[in-house]
């Protein structure tokens, strides 16, 4: 275990991970130089076309430094304390330099997402490591990102390495990025590297700090207390073939190929069909033990059966890991198949994407007959949203249709007031489930505490921003180099609406943003309604601030007007709050010339057809409904 160093790359979105994997992996000699591609352990076909890390990615690499590193298990002051066991002691450095030179050092490093809305993924890949690398590049300084991440890191009490990257840019700014480092972390400036990802300088002295600063498990205190195996389940994936394969940290223990084991949540057990590590691919080996990062494939393919968080053990009476608290889902979304036959494939594909992407939550949807069957699912944000929707129509093939995103209120009613003299809520996660407005006392919202850290100038915009999104401005602090450390709160509902698009805008792009959700405060909302030739679609309702009611409405009356084709009758469209219309358009009915065929004649013989026709087109829109395709319903949800 002395040779094990589990630590991860923690940054904010951009700052260079990827790219600082890729020189690990050839330093290390972990992917040969021919196969070696950009950003190599983005692995999904998603990550590689944006340019974005969406999925933790472990990787196992086996470093044997040019020059003996000695082991950091026997600590200098150790030695010089301990009079008696110098020579003792010396012998083991000396052991150890030489089992070190022989076969290395094993790191095991999980590459992490930078995006708050994958925050959760981070949080799952630090309880699995002992360490963490804080990348910051050197021409954007510290960004919000960084500071969340970094506090997620020192609340599991990892050893933090400070690196600086990008110092290959002319238009890097090492020393003041260096003073924001030690303001923010409260590091000295001797313990920051600066490296270049790119062009490689500096990485290896970096490996070189992760072995000596690092702790291994053993110095970690994660044990071993037992010879029974306890495995902490940090990520899962499915395999057509093996079942579910779990990604595990073996905290105590071992386990090989073939061997019985337990999960202590849903109480099932397996025979194990393989295990190994990450290359970052998986690859076999006959067993995986205490310290180390794998997998295990289990054979299961009943997938409920296995859940991020578990312990893998192989004896029941051990007590299960903490695990991981369940992730907190910021926005709601309804999701049905265009096609109605494609329902089951719908929760096929859910289950399995829920597998690899444990912070997506959902459930079947109920009580909105006209969209027929679907689920209603929650995201870490509108990112993660997007993500999901896209993986579900490419890898499984799916056409859906997305309702309005919603954060979830908390809705008191009326009469349970009265009777109880206690207040009751109810949680209320789209616009389709807003009771009426006579049977609510009051509403509430989750608001969020959000940091932006700015240069100084653009504080005026910023303020402005804020403002506009009904949030408050409590504390502004400076950074090195004439920017801002601003904290805020403001509703969520705000934040999802588009509000990172607009603060980049505001800001040139310089300006970075991270949140979350601080607690519940009274919300002046309700429910807009769309009605459609009469008729109430309920896909189309959104909660809104009140005193927006009336120009949203009119807005979305206007779109619906532009999308919708024209009918054999007039087609009126209204936007209404509590049964008040705000706003209406009305779609002119398709003409058709019933008098064309007339020759001369006199009028009254027109005027007889006109009035047939009429007739019949009254008849028609009494009877009818307007047919709005799925097309229109995603276009009617874009912003
Ligand atoms: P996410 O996965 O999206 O969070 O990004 P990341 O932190 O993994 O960043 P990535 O490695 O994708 O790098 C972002 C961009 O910066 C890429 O275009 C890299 O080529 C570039 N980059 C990374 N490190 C360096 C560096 O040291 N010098 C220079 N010049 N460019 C770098």
């Amino acid at each position: 275990m002395g040779r094990i160093r589990n630590f991860c790359i923690l940054a904010h979105i951009d700052h260079g991970k990827s790219t600082l994997a890729d020189r690990f992996l050839e330093l290390t000699g972990t992917v040969e130089k021919r196969k070696m591609r950009e950003q190599y352990l983005d692995l999904h076909p998603l990550e590689r076309e944006r340019g974005i890390t969406i999925k933790m990615q472990p990787v196992r690499m086996v470093w044997r430094p040019k020059f003996p590193i000695s082991n950091s298990q026997f600590s200098i002051n150790e030695l010089i304390s301990n009079e008696n066991s110098r020579i003792e002691n010396s012998l083991k450095i000396a052991k150890s330099k030489i089992e070190n030179s022989d076969s290395g050092f094993i790191l095991n490093l999980i590459d992490t997402p930078g995006h708050v809305d994958f925050t959760y993924e981070v949080s799952r890949a630090l309880a699995a490591v002992e360490g963490a690398l804080l990348l910051v590049d050197a021409t954007q300084g510290v960004q919000a990102q960084t500071i969340a991440n970094l506090h997620l890191a020192l609340a599991q009490k990892l050893a933090i390495i400070p690196v600086i990257n990008k110092i290959d840019l002319p238009s890097a700014q090492i020393e003041k990025t260096e003073q924001e480092l030690c303001a923010t972390l409260g590091v000295a400036q001797s313990e920051i590297l600066r490296i270049s990802a790119k062009t490689g300088a500096g990485v290896e002295e970096l490996l070189r700090a992760v072995v000596e600063k690092i702790p291994s498990p053993a110095q970690f205190g994660r044990g071993p207390h037992s010879s029974a195996l306890r495995a902490l389940i940090f990520d899962l994936m499915y395999d057509p073939y093996q079942g579910v394969i779990a990604h595990v940290r073996i905290v105590e223990g071992r386990v090989g190929a073939h061997e019985k084991i337990f999960f202590f949540a849903s109480g099932a057990a397996a025979e194990v069909a393989e295990v190994g590590s990450f290359g970052p691919q998986r690859v076999a080996r006959p067993e995986i033990s205490e310290g180390e990062i794998g997998y295990i494939a289990t054979g299961i393919k009943e997938l409920e059966q296995v859940r991020v968080g578990d312990t893998i053990t192989n004896f029941k009476k051990v007590l299960p890991l903490p695990g991981y608290r369940d992730p907190m889902p910021m926005v709601y979304a309804s999701v049905f198949p265009e096609n109605q036959d494609q329902y089951e494939q719908l929760r096929d594909a859910l289950q399995k994407l829920k597998l690899n992407d444990a912070s997506l939550i959902f459930e079947p949807e109920t009580g909105i007959a006209s969209l027929g069957r679907g689920f209603r699912a929650g995201f870490l944000g509108m990112l993660h949203m997007e993500i999901v929707s896209e993986r579900l129509r490419r890898e499984y093939e799916l056409s859906l249709v997305f309702s309005n995103p919603s954060v979830a209120f908390h809705v008191y009613r009326l009469a349970k007031t009265m009777e109880s003299g206690t207040e009751e809520y109810v949680t209320v996660y789209s616009a389709m489930k807003m009771p009426d407005r006579r049977e609510i006392s009051r509403v509430e919202e989750p608001w969020v505490r959000g940091e932006i850290i700015a240069p100084s100038h653009f504080l005026g915009s910023l303020t402005t921003l804020v403002h506009e999104r009904t949030g408050a401005i409590h504390e502004t602090s400076p950074l090195a180099g004439e920017r801002l450390l601003i904290r805020f709160d403001a509703p969520l509902r705000e934040i999802i609406a588009n509000f990172h698009d607009v603060l980049k805008s505001v800001s040139r792009g310089f300006a970075s943003f991270s949140y979350a959700v601080e607690g519940y405060r009274p919300a002046d909302v309700v429910r807009l309604d769309i009605l459609v030739a009469g008729e109430n679609v309920p896909a189309f309702s959104e909660i809104v601030p009140t005193a927006q009611a009336y120009a949203i409405g009119r807005v979305r009356a206007q779109k619906l007007k532009e999308l919708l084709p024209r009918e054999q009758f007039s087609v009126a469209l209204q936007a209404q709050v509590g049964g008040r219309v705000l706003a209406r358009e009305t779609i002119p009915a398709m003409r058709k010339d019933v008098t064309g065929y007339l020759y001369g004649g006199d009028r009254t013989r027109k005027m007889k057809l006109w009035k047939k026709q009429q007739r019949g087109k009254k008849r028609l829109m009494a009877r009818s409904r307007v047919n709005i395709s799925p097309d229109v319903f995603l276009k009617m949800m874009k912003r």
